[in-house]
Formats: structure tokens, C-alpha cells, sequence
């Protein structure tokens, strides 16, 4: 099978960066960054990029570059039964695509619904969103019926996502060039209506006025590291199977910061958009911004789908045009990040059982759409909202932790390190090592240890205790299991 590569440097710059840049710098970070207290979240979000995104970001594109594959087998270079690490990235990711396409087929419905603002406005959008669109039921158990709308959502966002990746590197660094300036352009003439709005200055202030007694709470801490990885795409594979595309010659360092740097940055600005509508919000209402969302449903996962409609539906006869761009940004943010996740998987499968590109992708698709099924039930927002939780407290973090101690303990971070300035024009010195060896992984050991203490002494958010095991727990362990035997698996040697 022929090597893929991309068609140019800039190519894997767009591609890395949409890949970061997606639904988590505007659904997730906003929501997650206001309920831990706005400016309160941007101090541990800030050390979180510098003591372990940054550091996990060049790690990964380095052993990507070095080893020249998916996480599976860029790990199994790094020793005997090392595997099962990239195949346990590659697991968490697979989860995530389950249901991060569910969530695009939120926003390809809400695209639809901006044309008559069918989601009202002010509070109407929080009954809309739950009871209207997601026919949200109060327990667990009701499933029937699936909801038709957003199952079609689903087969028409998995159906774009195949079509992205159809030739793999090739088409991947073609689209790209579309799918990430143009949501920036969109971004930026948010901002500058966001910030102009009248009482916009009061949700800016809550954004950025830091609030030093939240740094005691480790929870604030946990959400930051999490966030982080999330948002960077890093503890997923991706970014291995992305350096694996490069050419030899390759500029490591300077990549990582371009990445990270433009991730995160666009998070930052995204926030004075939301913020500043928040603050407008407040002012029309009469209330302070941190209750300007009312009840706490509104502010946890849906806010994308609560307050952004809420903000909309303000702005008079542009409304529909704005909802319909916002919708249709959040969409092209999604679809990169989207792809990103089942090339790095597919590129596993492709690595070891020298399987053909369409049929892995086809599979991938055919089982993200089974898992699915679930989040598009009268319950999936509760199963959503579960797995989402496990995968970025428990998951990813454990990925990020044991890449840390393959490279830290057994390959060793002077060779990677070496081999990255190699290639890079600016050198990282010993601060990296220091990072990858000593304080990245104790801070997310602390992490994952008082997570496990808080979900000893209560089910996340009171969900019921079954159900918590049986989107969270039970996936938390079915995964490194999996990854085992995959492991094990034997590999297909070219014919
Ligand atoms: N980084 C993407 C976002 O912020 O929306 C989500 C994501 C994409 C996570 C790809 C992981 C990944 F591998």
C-alpha cells in the first residue's frame, strides 16, 4: 500500500488546526468556562495548555512524525507491549465521534429551525431545545421513539464525513483549506456584534476577572486539563496519525505552538462573543450574568443550543440570517474535527490488518451510527451527557497519563526529544522532559484520584447509579480490554 502524505506543509497546519479547532471551542468551552465561575476557569485553563497541552501536543506530533503511523502502531515502536495504549486512544476517540456526530445533528437541525426561528425567543428556547426538539423524557429508561429528525441529522453528518475522507491525506488537505478560515471569518463578525452589544461590558468583566479562590477547588483544575485535551485533540490519536502524513522533513516544535496556540487563542476570542451576549442578555433581563441562563440545565451541556438561540432571536429581522450562519459555522468547525477523529482510528486499522481505507471507514461509520442510536432517544441528552463526562475525566486523561509514562519511563524523553529538535527550528530544551516526566502526569494521577473519590460518594450530576455504570463505568473499563486483545490481534503482513 502506498504512503500517504499531505499535499503540503500548510495543508497539515489547516488540518491539525481544524481538527482542534471545532464544536469545543464554541459549545464546549463556553459552557464548561462559565460553569466554573468565567474568569475563575482561565487561570488553571491557561497552566493546563502550558504544563500539559503544549507538552502532550509535541509529544504526540513527534512520535507520529518519528514512528510514521496511527497511535497503534507509534506506540508498539516505543517497546513490546506498548500498543495498547495508541489502541486505547483510538477507543476514546471512537466513543467521542459516536456521539460528537449527534451532536452536529443538533446543529444541522437548529440550522434548519433558524429559518423560522421555530426555537422562539428569550426563555422559549430552553422548553424548545428540551421538550420540542429533543422530546427530552424524565427517566432513563424511555427510549421509544427514536426522534426522526435528528437520526436523519445523523446519517446526513456521517454521510459528510465519509465524503471528507473518501481519499484520506489527499482530500482531507484539500477541504480544509474551506472548512477553517471561513467559520473563523464568521467567528470574528460575532465577536465584534457580541462586544458591541449594549450591557455587553458586564458579561466581558465576568469573563475576565479572575476569581483566586476558585483555584482551591479541584474540580475547576480537572475541567481545565480536560478541556485542554479536548479542545487540542490530543489523547485521541489524531494527532499521531496526522504527523505520520508528513514529509520527513518537517518542522515539529513550530507546528505544536502554531496548533495549540491558534486552538486555544480561538477559544479565547470565541468567549467575548458569548460572554458579550450573555452580558447584553443580563441587561435586557435585569439580572447578573451569572444568572442570566436560569436554571442549571441551561447553562450545562445545551447552552450552545440555549443561549446562542436565545441571543439570536434578539437581533430583529438579521435574526434568521445570523442563526443561519452561526448554525452553518458550528457545522464546517464540527466536520473537520469530526474526520480528524475516524482517519486517526481508521489509519489503526489500515496500519495493522492492512485493511482497505473505504471498507475501515465504512465500518467505522456503520458502528458510530449503532452507538448513536442511543443519544438520539427521548433519554439521549442524559446517555450524552454520562459518556461525554466519562470520556474527557476518566478516558482521555488516562490516555494523556500513560503516554506520559511510555515516553517518560521506558522510551525515554532525551531520544524523543532529540529526534523533535532534530527536525524543528526551535529547540524545546529540558522544561519538556521535566513536563512529560514529572508534573503532567502527577496532576492528572490527582485529577483521575479525586474524580474516582467523587464518584464513589455520588453518581455524576444524581444520575441514577445504573445508568452511570452503564455509559460510564462500563465503557471505562470495556475500553482497555478492547485495546488488549486488539493488541494481540495478529497483524497482516503486506501481500
Ligand atoms: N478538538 C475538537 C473540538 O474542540 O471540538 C474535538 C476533537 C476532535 C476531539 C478530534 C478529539 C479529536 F481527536
Amino acid at each position: 500500500m502506498e504512503k500517504e502524505y499531505w499535499p503540503s506543509r500548510i495543508s497539515f497546519v489547516f488540518a491539525a488546526i481544524g481538527s482542534a479547532i471545532g464544536l469545543g471551542n464554541v459549545w464546549r468551552f463556553p459552557y464548561i468556562c462559565f460553569k466554573y465561575g468565567g474568569g475563575a476557569f482561565l487561570i488553571p485553563y491557561l497552566v493546563a495548555l502550558f504544563t500539559a497541552g503544549i507538552p502532550l501536543m509535541i509529544l504526540e506530533l513527534g512520535i507520529g512524525h518519528k514512528m510514521a503511523g496511527s497511535a497503534p502502531k507509534a506506540f508498539a515502536g516505543t517497546g513490546k507491549k506498548k500498543e495498547w495504549v495508541g489502541w486505547l486512544a483510538c477507543g476514546v476517540g471512537f466513543i467521542i465521534i459516536a456521539y460528537y456526530a449527534v451532536i452536529m445533528s443538533w446543529c444541522l437541525n437548529y440550522f434548519r429551525h433558524s429559518f423560522d426561528l421555530s426555537w422562539g425567543f428569550g426563555q422559549e428556547t430552553q422548553e424548545f431545545f428540551h421538550n420540542t426538539f429533543l422530546n427530552r423524557s424524565s427517566s432513563f429508561k424511555d427510549i421509544f421513539p427514536l426522534s426522526p429528525r435528528i437520526l436523519a441529522g445523523l446519517a446526513i453528518s456521517w454521510a459528510m464525513i465519509l465524503l471528507c475522507i473518501w481519499k484520506g491525506a489527499r482530500s482531507v488537505g484539500k477541504i480544509v483549506y474551506l472548512t477553517v478560515p471561513l467559520p473563523w471569518i464568521c467567528l470574528v463578525i460575532f465577536v465584534i456584534k457580541g462586544i458591541t452589544l449594549p450591557g455587553a461590558e458586564a458579561g466581558i468583566a465576568y469573563y475576565l476577572t479572575p476569581n483566586f479562590a476558585a483555584l482551591a477547588d479541584s474540580k475547576v483544575w480537572l475541567a481545565a486539563y480536560s478541556q485542554v485535551f479536548f479542545s487540542l485533540s490530543v489523547g485521541f490519536g489524531v494527532m499521531i496519525a496526522y504527523a505520520s502524513f508528513l514529509p520527513r522533513r518537517s518542522d515539529i516544535v513550530n507546528n505544536a505552538f502554531i496548533v495549540s496556540l491558534a486552538n486555544c487563542g480561538t477559544s479565547f476570542l470565541g468567549g467575548f462573543a458569548v460572554f458579550g451576549a450573555l452580558g447584553h442578555h443580563a441587561s435586557k433581563m435585569g439580572v447578573d450574568v451569572a444568572e442570566v441562563l436560569g436554571s442549571s440545565q441551561a447553562r450545562g451541556f445545551g447552552l450552545a443550543f440555549i443561549a446562542y438561540p436565545s441571543i439570536i432571536s434578539t437581533l430583529g429581522k438579521a435574526a434568521s440570517f445570523f442563526g443561519a450562519i452561526f448554525f452553518i459555522m458550528l457545522i464546517m468547525l464540527g466536520i473537520d474535527s469530526a474526520f480528524s477523529l475516524v482517519e486517526a482510528v481508521a489509519a489503526g486499522f489500515i496500519d495493522k490488518f492492512k485493511a482497505r481505507r473505504l471498507r475501515v471507514n465504512f465500518g467505522i461509520a456503520f458502528v458510530g451510527i449503532l452507538v448513536g442510536l442511543i443519544f438520539t432517544t427521548r433519554s439521549g441528552y442524559y446517555w450524552l451527557d454520562i459518556v461525554d463526562h466519562f470520556m474527557n475525566s476518566f478516558g482521555l486523561v488516562a490516555v494523556g497519563l500513560l503516554e506520559c509514562v511510555v515516553i517518560g519511563y521506558f522510551y525515554g524523553t532525551g531520544k524523543l526529544r532529540d529526534y523533535v529538535n532534530s527536525k524543528s527550528e526551535f529547540s524545546i530544551g529540558k522544561w519538556w522532559d521535566v513536563m512529560i516526566m514529572f508534573v503532567t502526569p502527577v496532576v492528572l494521577g490527582i485529577s483521575i484520584a479525586l474524580e474516582i473519590k467523587d464518584r464513589i460518594f455520588a453518581s455524576y450530576e444524581g444520575y441514577p447509579r445504573w445508568a452511570e455504570f452503564a455509559a460510564g463505568w462500563a465503557v471505562v473499563i470495556a475500553l482497555p480490554i478492547v485495546a488488549l486483545l486488539l493488541m494481540r490481534a495478529k497483524e497482516r503482513r503486506p501481500v
